[in-house]
């Protein structure tokens, strides 16, 4: 096993594939994410609206945008639909670059590595906090004068200084041309989203679980796409950005997608 693997603490990699009834996770994480639905039930709704976001924002970006360069930061563990599997069911020829810090999205990189042959599909372990060491490891399998589609979905509420933050998503939108994209899905205790039941949730993962998190404003939330143009319908719960059907249920996770003019 890898050593930098600990089974005695919760970490949210494991926690978010128990949310989505994944099987990647130990004792630990299941007693945390249990104790976590409980303070706020609709946890795994929204794990499950996050994911199904991811989707439908690849399928407009491979689809409709012409997208070919998808780089995503927060993989997380290996689950339906990754990124690499919707882009390269439109395009084939999809380069998808994974970065995560998690030793266990580590181990289970290589499964994750089985894209399509007519594309790329590589795994960075690095951690978002360095961007630049994103951006030059990311530039080995990407043509960085070419469009790229930025993910950071459940990712940037680990960075906990929002300043910190807003400069990492710069970095990274410098880093890549006109065209390229900004997807970015974040927990949040706004009312207008019924978040307010996720603050004694966190207050729980923080001191029993790894890394820290914290949630966002819409304002902070927008902060992330200055100098970009927000695609339809702008900043809404991540359940709303383009459903598929009907009226989809609000989740307390604000999700968008902002083009680089
Ligand atoms: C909530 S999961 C989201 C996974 C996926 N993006 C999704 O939306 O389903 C967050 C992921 O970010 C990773 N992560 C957390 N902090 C990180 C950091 N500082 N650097 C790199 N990855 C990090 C975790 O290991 C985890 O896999």
């Amino acid at each position: 096993m890898n050593d930098r693997i600990r089974t005695d603490i919760a970490h949210n990699a494991r926690v978010w594939n128990y949310w989505l009834g994944g099987k990647d996770n130990y004792p630990v994480d299941r007693a945390v994410g249990d104790t976590v639905t409980g303070f706020y039930p609709s946890i795994g709704e929204v794990a499950r609206a996050d994911r199904a976001f991811l989707g439908r924002a690849v399928t407009h970006l491979a689809a409709e945008a012409g997208v070919r360069q998808f780089l995503d930061i927060g993989t997380g563990l290996p689950t339906a639909d990754n990124t690499h599997e919707v882009a390269q069911r439109i395009a084939p020829d999809a380069r998808i670059v994974y970065v995560d810090n998690d030793p266990i999205v580590l181990t289970h990189a290589r499964a994750l590595l089985t894209g399509a042959p007519e594309g790329v599909t590589e795994y960075v372990d690095a951690d978002a906090h360095d961007p630049e060491r994103i951006v030059a490891a990311a530039a080995g399998a990407l043509d960085l004068s070419r469009p790229v589609a930025v993910m950071m979905l459940g990712i940037l509420n680990f960075v906990l200084d929002t300043d910190e933050a807003r400069s990492i998503v710069r970095t990274l939108m410098a880093a890549v041309p006109s065209g390229s994209h900004l997807v970015v899905t974040h927990p949040t205790l706004e009312p207008e989203l019924g978040g307010e039941g996720n603050k004694a949730a966190m207050a729980f993962w923080n001191e029993n679980a790894t890394p820290p998190i914290t949630a966002r404003s819409r304002q902070e939330f927008a902060s992330f796409f200055e100098g970009l143009d927000l695609l339809e319908p702008g900043i809404v719960s991540c359940s709303r950005w383009r459903p598929s059907s009907g009226e989809a249920h609000v989740v307390a996770q604000f999700g968008a997608v902002g083009r680089k003019p």
